[in-house]
């Protein structure tokens, strides 16, 4: 039988909205906004993507962040707990454990791209010109490589052990202001290079002759990892809101924030790209060595880039505390741990797993290129460690789970409670007409949509 989803007395809860909102967006801003969403943008030939992304966003994951938040508010659990408080005991619970375990291994790698921003605030690698080199060197190099990566480990775990709110709520109210300030100084700096306005048309101006089907694909999966969504990060951070609090508006409240910090990436990134005569279809590389090029070549280049990269580090970090609280927060529910301890413990796991992704640019050969191991793919070079680990969890084991939390959803535990749970707090929400169409795109769009996504990814992926 069901078990009862009574919050365990002791449990935490955010202040108030404010310190949700900044927690979440935090949690949704970091390196998919700033380092994944304009490289994707540039691949895919600019505005274009932009306006694809965007429906994607507000038709599919918006509705479906509100799921994540109807499932945590409502049980008050972790991922696992959550499950079980609506199903009991049952395989269902296993999606559960896909979220928990999806978001620790998406930490262990998330962590060691973060450390190479930090290292990128305290090292001057805007040698223009040579920053492809400088860069490769950089994340090759294990005595730089693997410190930054463990110091980042061990501050956000320091966080996340302090606890809900004097620990994950409060660095959020420092850092997302310092985060949104050099955000508007950087936009600002890019926007008025001269020569700028062609970034801008390029970002802005759709040319819708440059969408395919993967285009659309590409979209989805961003506008989904940028929202935290489909590893039950919003599940957890839902199931700290107290009962009056109105779902719908926090939830929306987030979403545009996470859109508008990703926009306004693409307005100082664009711009500065092609001011200093940079291609914007640099792929993955854009910001760790087309940027510093960009920044090598502008006045004050040199003091804009450790300003841009400390923006990314702090971007990185609220998003990384995140993904650790949803480990943490099954630990601390679920066993007799100490949130202390199962911070700690959770930080030294995710060092263990992700040391090999750190050590896969370059400083062991053997972990920088697979092919003895998973053979050559078919199309492009054999994948690294970073690679493969990157495809399995934060492309595919994402959606996957995205997909059966939407039918769990929409299926089991019904739709029709989930919108009960979505119209319950303060004010108005989920009316009588938003009410059903939400409902429908639960029940049979999402997952629909989503499990497109998924077996595109894969043959994508794997061929
Ligand atoms: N949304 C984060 C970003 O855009 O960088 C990444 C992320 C954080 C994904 C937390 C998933 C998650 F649960």
């Amino acid at each position: 039988c069901p078990e009862m989803a009574f919050p365990s007395p002791e449990r935490e809860q955010w202040s108030s909205r404010l310190g949700f909102v900044l927690a979440a967006a935090g949690s949704a801003i970091g390196l998919g906004n700033i380092w994944r969403f304009p490289f994707k943008a540039g691949d895919n030939g600019g505005g274009a993507f932009v306006l694809i992304y965007l429906a994607c966003l507000l038709l599919l994951c918006v509705p479906y962040l509100f799921a994540e938040l109807a499932l945590g508010r409502n049980s008050k659990r972790n991922p696992v707990g959550a499950i079980r408080a609506i199903r009991g005991h049952s395989l269902w619970s296993l999606v559960g454990g896909l979220c928990v375990v999806t978001g620790l291994a998406i930490f262990s790698y998330y962590a060691v791209v973060a450390g190479w921003a930090v290292g990128y605030v305290f090292r001057d690698l805007t040698a223009a010109g040579a920053s492809g080199a400088a860069f490769a060197q950089f994340i090759a190099d294990p005595l730089w490589v693997v410190p930054l990566f463990g110091g980042f480990l061990v501050a956000t775990a320091g966080v996340v052990a302090q606890g809900v709110r004097r620990g994950i709520e409060r660095w959020a109210k420092i850092l997302m202001p310092v985060l949104f300030v050099l955000l508007c100084l950087i936009a600002f700096r890019a926007v008025t290079l001269p020569g700028a306005g062609a970034g801008l048309e390029f970002y802005l101006t759709p040319d819708f002759s440059q969408v395919s089907g993967l285009m659309v694909v590409e979209a989805l999966g961003q506008a989904f990892f940028s929202l935290s969504l489909g590893m039950g990060t919003m599940i957890t951070y839902g199931s700290y809101l107290p009962d009056d609090e109105n779902l719908v508006v926090a939830g929306g409240y987030v979403a545009v924030f996470d859109t508008l910090i990703a926009l306004m990436a693409g307005l100082m990134i664009f711009p500065a790209v092609f001011a200093m005569g940079q291609n914007p279809a640099e792929g993955p590389s854009l910001v760790f060595v087309v940027l510093p090029d960009v920044f090598g070549a502008m006045p004050l280049g040199s003091f804009v880039g450790t300003l841009f990269f400390l923006f990314l580090a702090i971007a990185a970090f609220t998003s990384g505390i995140s993904l650790l609280e949803v480990f943490v927060s099954y630990l601390v529910d679920e066993t007799a741990w100490s949130r202390r301890t199962a911070a700690w413990g959770a930080g030294g796991v995710a060092f263990v797993i992700g040391l090999p992704s750190a050590l896969s640019q370059g400083a062991v050969p053997a972990l920088s290129d697979l092919s003895w191991l998973v053979g050559d793919r078919l199309l492009g070079p054999a994948p690294g460690v970073l690679d493969v680990v990157d495809f399995l969890w934060g492309s595919v084991a994402l959606v996957l789970s995205a997909a059966l939390l939407s039918v769990f959803v929409g299926w089991v535990w019904d739709a029709d409670d989930a919108l009960d749970e979505l119209r319950t707090g303060d004010g108005h929400a989920m009316g009588r007409w938003v009410g059903p169409v939400w409902r429908a795109a639960i029940k049979y769009a999402f997952p629909a949509t989503i499990l497109t996504v998924l077996v595109v990814d894969l043959l994508y992926g794997v061929l």
